[in-house]
């Protein structure tokens, strides 16, 4: 569908056309003075140079062919040749019409992409802290949204699930029980079924492991050495590692599904070990890699750098790959295996660099297409109310766990005054209204910018939190509810001409969904969707507060209303689906 805009500068240009003057003059925009008008077009002014008249000429020269233009009403012209105007009623209800009817409220999309978006990126064996919400919060979203613009899109969790990590926590494990038969090498049997060590273990395995390393030598030696067994494919140490994999996987699991975010590949660092050797060959084949200090190199630089931009290592002096290789193989792999026109990664934005130097290696030594686009969403850091990292009441690192259930019990806490509904529906709707809260309060900021994680805003049901639009779609929802109630069916109710301000208001800022979703998909920004959905929620709330809806005697009109609260509602919960959330019916 065309965009709001698009249709009435068309009618527009053509009464510049009509006068003599260039089409491109009639472009329109929305007002910058909306207590004045909804619209303006300033080609007046653009056309006085060109064709060396007064602005204010040029603007009488049009007038009245804009008049007679079906779009717009109220034409005015205002000093030194503005030209501001309203939209026109019937044909604001007609789009709106338009806009109910067709697939994706008209939004269209380009030619189909494959896309890949690489979040969450947890490590195994280690507890997920509020510093991976906004990898998996932000990336389940940019997913959602590239799915919605209609391209095939894949979601790969790109596990740490390999290197001294994974050496560490075996060793701790050796240290603790050595006998077990995983590190028997002369043993040809089958291994266990069952894991030697469950979740909670791990947890408390892996830091103690890296703090012995830190402080013993003998300690670290021995990590590094059960990480060259794993890696060269021991048995006995690869079967132990399966279980730390598994065991840690389904607990990760558990924890995305609280938040609502899904993966469609659960691939690891691992995944590419064996593809390594055989890269590092084809780098060096290709003449792109050379050895530096012992160490093999690609050169990243370009001559337009104006900071500091060091070569992308791609082995250490004594062989070992490191998180580049991994990278860069895996990019390798995902051009074999999806071939896909596009890859985005989330991570902290401490990692800028580190992607551009591992987007030009894989540009300049050909590992993707001329036209495959890279792109990596670094974003900023969680922060306390403090200013200072999130960290628990104790002042230890909050696991994302408990932060989760500290709102849910938040949430539930908030709602237990005056609710009608069972214990436990209760406790479902806090949960969704606690997602609501902690995706909103991240997906609102820009990605890049640090923000400050605050409890009580975010579970607030007023402002520009995610409670405060799940409360709008849930009045609507019961208003819809009650005029089915009625005996009258909503799909059948058809939108009318706007009668009050904040009915147009409200019709107003429905017409800009597609031309916001697009501008969040091109700038990978979740908060052009909050911005959107939060002044549509403003909007409805105002046309509310001032309209008799269920009292309404004028059936038609009655009807207009309905419609166009259906419509409001339909857009509120593609944008929060998209955002990653979903509303109850009641709350
Ligand atoms: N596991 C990594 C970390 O903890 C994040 C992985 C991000 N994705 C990637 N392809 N590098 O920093």
């Amino acid at each position: 569908m065309e965009k709001i805009l698009e249709a009435v500068g068309k009618e527009i240009s053509q009464a510049f056309v009509d006068a003599g003057y260039d089409a491109g003059l009639g472009r329109v925009t929305w007002s910058n003075r909306p207590d004045l008008c909804e619209l303006q077009c300033n080609g007046a002014m653009a056309g006085a140079k060109m064709y060396k008249k007064a602005p204010m000429m040029i603007a009488n020269d049009v007038l009245e062919g804009i008049k007679n233009c079906k779009a717009v009403k109220d034409v005015e012209i205002a000093p030194p040749g503005f030209l501001n105007m309203n939209f026109d009623p019937d044909f604001l209800a007609d789009y709106l019409r338009q806009m109910a009817e067709s697939d994706r409220f008209g939004l269209e999309t380009d030619e189909k992409k494959k896309i890949i978006v690489d979040y969450g990126g947890p490590n195994v064996a280690k507890p997920l802290h509020v510093g991976h919400l906004r990898s998996a919060v932000i990336g389940q979203c940019v997913k959602n949204l590239c799915r919605y613009m209609g391209h095939e899109t894949i979601g790969d969790i790109h596990l740490g699930d390999w290197g001294l990590q994974m050496g560490l926590v075996i060793t701790e494990i050796k240290e603790r029980q050595p006998d077990l038969i995983y590190f028997d090498e002369s043993y040809e049997g089958e291994y266990p079924s069952e894991s030697p060590v469950t979740v909670a273990e791990l947890e408390e395995i892996y830091p103690t492991a890296s703090g012995k390393s830190k402080e013993d030598e003998d300690y670290k030696a021995k990590a590094m050495e059960a990480t060259f067994k794993l890696q060269s494919g021991v048995r006995g140490y690869r079967a132990l590692w399966k279980h730390i994999l598994a065991v840690s996987v389904a607990d990760l699991k558990r924890n995305y599904d609280d938040l609502s975010v899904d993966f469609e590949l659960w691939k690891g660092e691992s995944d590419v070990h064996d593809i390594i050797p055989g890269m590092v060959q084809y780098m060096k084949d290709g003449g792109y890699a050379y050895i530096s200090e012992g160490a093999l190199v690609v050169d990243v630089k370009e001559d337009t750098d104006t900071k500091e931009m060091p070569p992308c290592m791609i082995l250490k002096s004594d062989g070992a790959s490191l998180y580049n290789t991994t990278d860069l193989a895996t990019i390798m792999d995902r051009m074999k295996n999806y071939a896909p026109d596009r890859m985005i990664y989330l991570t902290d934005k401490r990692q800028n660099l580190y992607f551009e130097q591992v987007f030009r290696c894989a540009k300049k030594t050909k590992l993707i297409g001329e036209d495959t686009r890279l792109d990596h969403i670094g974003f900023g850091t969680v922060n306390g109310t403090d200013g200072h990292a999130f960290k628990t009441r104790e002042g230890g690192v909050m696991r994302l766990e408990n932060l989760i259930k500290e709102i849910n019990d938040k949430m539930y806490e908030k709602m237990s005054d005056g609710r009608d509904m069972s214990e436990e529906e209760a406790r479902k709707t806090s949960k969704q209204i606690a997602l609501a809260a902690i995706k909103y309060g991240d997906l609102s900021n820009q990605p890049s910018k640090d923000y400050i994680f605050d409890i009580d805003k975010f579970t607030s049901f007023e402002g520009d939190t995610g409670p405060y639009i799940l409360y709008t779609i849930v009045r609507i929802k019961s208003i819809l509810a009650k005029y089915a109630e009625t005996g009258r069916d909503v799909s059948k109710a058809v939108i009318t001409s706007p009668d009050t301000k904040q009915q147009k208001n409200l019709m107003l800022e429905i017409t800009k969904f597609s031309t916001m979703m697009e501008t969040a998909y091109e700038e990978l920004a979740p908060n052009r969707i909050c911005a959107f959905i939060y002044d549509l929620a403003n909007s409805f709330n105002g046309f509310y507060h001032e309209t008799k809806i269920m009292t309404e005697e004028d059936e038609a009109k009655q009807a207009g209303y309905i419609a166009l609260l259906s419509l409001c509602k339909n857009i509120l919960e593609t944008g929060i689906e998209v955002l990653g959330f979903t509303a109850p019916d009641k709350m």
